[in-house]
């Protein structure tokens, strides 16, 4: 009878024998698998791990914080933390075309993750939240991508790491059961999908620091009322977007002409298709009213009904 703790005790003393007394890189980017990984190798090596969050500054709200705080604070983890936000905004202005966006943030982040690893040089081991599906998926060509976070490209050839993916056995439901049995809070655990270029790819034309906030604004009340209704634990995922239509409305005796905001929430198995949420129109009407009430420029709000495919889930 497999158990959990048999695999946690493997894999411990796979990573002692393997690792020896050198160093391993693990990039964080908040989501599950990075963060099971990083606990895991945490418990097996302690300090010899140096994990490398870059903040690309298109997190959700307080993403950043939680994972320093939950992983760095309650886990003892040895975080180098990057704050790139300005760095990718700067990158980003101007830029409105969806895969021009893409492209920029996942070059971006190798960049910015390959200079920050640079600053280790007596690294040995580069550390992946791989999964088995991701092994199929990729045939056994696995190396060199940081899949964790953006599944684009790879790093330099001046970075040459021996790899080390723990969770390369495990479907995604027992990485959450490993996340819970090493101890890992539920928020972490059971965090929904979250694309790798974050935010930007919930905001149609421009990146601003306004649209940014807006998006990031209207997500967090979202959150809020879809938790408090229990609606989290059957919706596979939902956010709010910012599609870019701009429409008159009133506030007091004043006419506005402000953004629009998307509401999108689906049900899914793995993302590949989706239908839309039937979300209780009582919990619409609150997360609508709260959003024009609370994020300033945004005076309407939209469900969107459409099912993947012909949508996409995320917006771009
Ligand atoms: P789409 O929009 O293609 O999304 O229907 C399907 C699922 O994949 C997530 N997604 C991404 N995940 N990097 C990721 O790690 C990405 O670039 C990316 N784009 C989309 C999306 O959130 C949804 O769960």
């Amino acid at each position: 009878n497999w158990s959990m703790e048999d695999f946690i005790n493997d894999a411990i003393e796979t990573i002692r024998e393997k690792v020896g007394d050198k160093r391993v890189l693990l990039g964080l980017s908040g989501g599950v698998d990075s963060s099971v990984v990083a606990v895991l190798l945490h418990r097996a090596i302690g300090d010899q791990l140096v994990s490398v969050f870059v903040d690309h500054g298109l997190l959700r709200k307080d993403e950043a914080q939680q994972v320093l705080h939950s992983l760095g604070d309650d886990f003892g983890l040895n975080i180098d933390f990057v704050d790139a936000g300005k760095l990718f905004l700067g990158k980003l202005k101007d830029v409105t075309d969806p895969e021009k966006k893409r492209k920029i943030i996942g070059k971006e982040f190798i960049d910015t993750f390959s200079e920050e690893a640079r600053k280790f040089d007596d690294v040995d081991f580069l550390a992946q939240g791989t999964l088995y599906t991701d092994v199929i998926e990729s045939g056994t060509d696995t190396a060199q991508t940081i899949k964790s976070h953006h599944n684009v490209g790879g790093l330099p050839d001046d970075l040459q790491f021996k790899l080390i993916e723990p969770l390369n056995k495990l479907f995604k439901d027992e990485v959450r059961e490993l996340g819970e049995k090493l101890g890992m809070p539920k928020e972490l655990v059971w965090r929904q999908p979250f694309p790798g270029p974050g935010l930007a790819i919930r905001i149609i034309g421009e990146v601003t620091p306004e649209r940014l906030r807006m998006v990031r604004d209207s997500d967090a009340i979202l959150r809020d009322e879809f938790a408090k209704a229990g609606l989290d634990k059957t919706i596979w995922q939902y956010f709010t977007a910012l599609p870019g239509i701009r429409s008159v409305g009133v506030m007091g005796d004043e006419r506005t002409y402000d953004e629009a905001i998307t509401i999108r929430a689906v049900t899914s198995v793995d993302g590949m298709t989706a239908e839309y949420a039937e979300v209780p129109w009582e919990v619409l009407g609150k997360v609508s009213k709260r959003i024009v009430d609370e994020v300033a420029g945004v005076n309407r709000v939209l469900y969107d009904i459409t099912g993947k495919p012909p949508a996409t889930i995320e917006y771009e």
